[in-house]
């Protein structure tokens, strides 16, 4: 049986259509290379996807690390172990589906397929950079939203609504007690709402005046429509458990990286289902005080892949389109392998519109098109289940550490 030929099919079945693997270039050191799933997580090598029911795992690796699989494959008396993913693989799986023929002419948005982003160029890769998104762990989000969506809920206006905002920052402090660099961890108090917002400032080694923020939400909501209230269960796994554990995780990478140059600064905002509670008020300071935010990225929803894994939507409504290009550059240049499709919010539906329209740039890449939302954000089933994918997930980890050490390291200025 052809173990490659099926991965491959179901790779394409799953909506990573045939233009994906067009679009990764074959000069590059790391390559797509198709291998036994036990091998990747033994050698801790982040699995972009796999197919559980094969056993089979799809990465992209540099030649050591294929030589590593190699090796270990002939400590256990096999030989190779591993093939890199070539356009023959792709056109056999390509000339088996009639159905995925002519998907380009097809409206994106109709399509159950979809393809790639074509390439943008611009941005130099850093091998310490490229290091660093090789460091995000499925595993270790999985943990933080188990962790998080087992507390009763965290709405805005539950009896205690700090004490996961306490729990969180205990973490983060021992978190980063081994970091590499200066921190502060705050707790910001608020006018609007009794949760506080949690802040983590790495201050800039040379530009600590500049500063590029990532943020998301902290809080939960079971909302009214679905029985509501302060003392109600809301689990938000994916709303926004998951973007906070993509900030964990990033913060986790970077604090281990050599000082940037500008300042990090990584929020968990308090209060964001009740109206944008927390992020209003502290971009509105930001203003007031004329702070140098260079942009501002924000994680909202990240772990159910409605539209298909690695597709993701970038939201164009109360973004900057610089950023917007970045974020495209930043999937080409880095080969995280997502595909992303412009869509619209149609109004401002996280914190990054606090940050827009208080003058600052934003980003705010998401799970999935609109078209593939999921339906039971806001209710006591919004816990990890079946459709909950860590490794889709993960694209957002590793879109955040390239943000912080790339945007916080450059010489970019805000683009209006
Ligand atoms: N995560 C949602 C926003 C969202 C939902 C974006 C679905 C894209 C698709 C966020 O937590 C939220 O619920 N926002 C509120 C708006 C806010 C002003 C109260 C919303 O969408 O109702
Ligand atoms: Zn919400």
């Amino acid at each position: 049986m052809n173990l490659k030929f099926n991965f491959v099919l179901s790779l394409l079945s799953l909506g990573l259509s045939q233009n994906s693997f067009a679009h990764i270039p074959t000069d590059a050191k790391m390559q797509p290379v198709l291998t036994e799933l036990s091998m990747l997580n033994n050698l801790n090598f982040p699995v972009f996807y796999s197919d559980k029911e094969l056993g089979l795992g799809m990465a992209w690796l540099t030649p050591a690390q294929q030589q590593k699989i190699s090796d270990e494959m002939h400590a256990r008396g096999k030989c190779a172990g591993f093939e890199v993913l070539d356009d023959q693989a792709v056109a056999s799986a390509r000339s088996f589906s009639e159905e995925l023929q002519g998907i380009r002419d097809n409206n994106l948005k109709n399509s159950k397929y979809q393809y790639f982003t074509p390439a943008r160029s611009g941005l130099e890769v850093n091998p310490m950079i490229q290091e660093a998104i090789m460091e995000v762990r499925a595993e270790n989000l999985k943990e933080k939203v188990t962790w998080l969506s087992s507390f009763p809920n965290r709405f805005h206006k539950s009896e205690k609504p700090n004490a996961p905002v306490e729990a969180m920052k205990e973490r983060l402090e021992a978190l980063l007690s081994n970091a590499k660099m200066p921190f502060e961890v705050s707790l910001i108090d608020h006018k609007s709402t009794p949760m506080k917002s949690i802040r983590v400032r790495l201050p800039g080694s040379t530009r600590p005046d500049e500063i590029v923020v990532l943020g998301g939400h902290f809080d939960s909501i079971v909302s009214s429509v679905f029985g509501g209230g302060s003392s109600k269960v809301a689990p938000g796994a994916d709303d926004n458990a998951s973007g906070s554990a993509n900030l964990f995780e990033t913060l986790r990478i970077v604090s281990q990286k050599e000082q940037p140059q500008r300042s990090i600064e990584f929020f968990w905002y308090a209060g964001e289902e009740a109206g944008l509670l927390g992020s209003a008020e502290i971009a509105r300071t930001y203003k007031d005080q004329k702070m140098n935010v260079v942009g501002v990225l924000q994680l909202d929803m990240t772990l159910n892949p409605g539209s298909g894994p690695l597709t993701i939507g970038s939201m164009t409504d109360f973004t900057s389109a610089w950023l917007r290009d970045y974020l495209v550059d930043i999937n080409k240049a880095y080969k995280l392998g997502v595909n992303i499709i412009n869509d619209k919010c149609g109004y401002g539906c996280s914190d990054h519109a606090s940050w827009y329209k208080n003058g600052f740039s934003t980003l705010m890449p998401f799970e999935s098109t609109m078209s593939g939302i999921n339906k039971n954000i806001h209710t006591v089933r919004d816990v990890i289940d079946a459709k909950s994918n860590f490794d889709h997930s993960a694209a957002f980890a590793r879109i955040a550490v390239v943000f912080a050490l790339d945007l916080g390291n450059s010489t970019q200025a805000s683009v209006f």
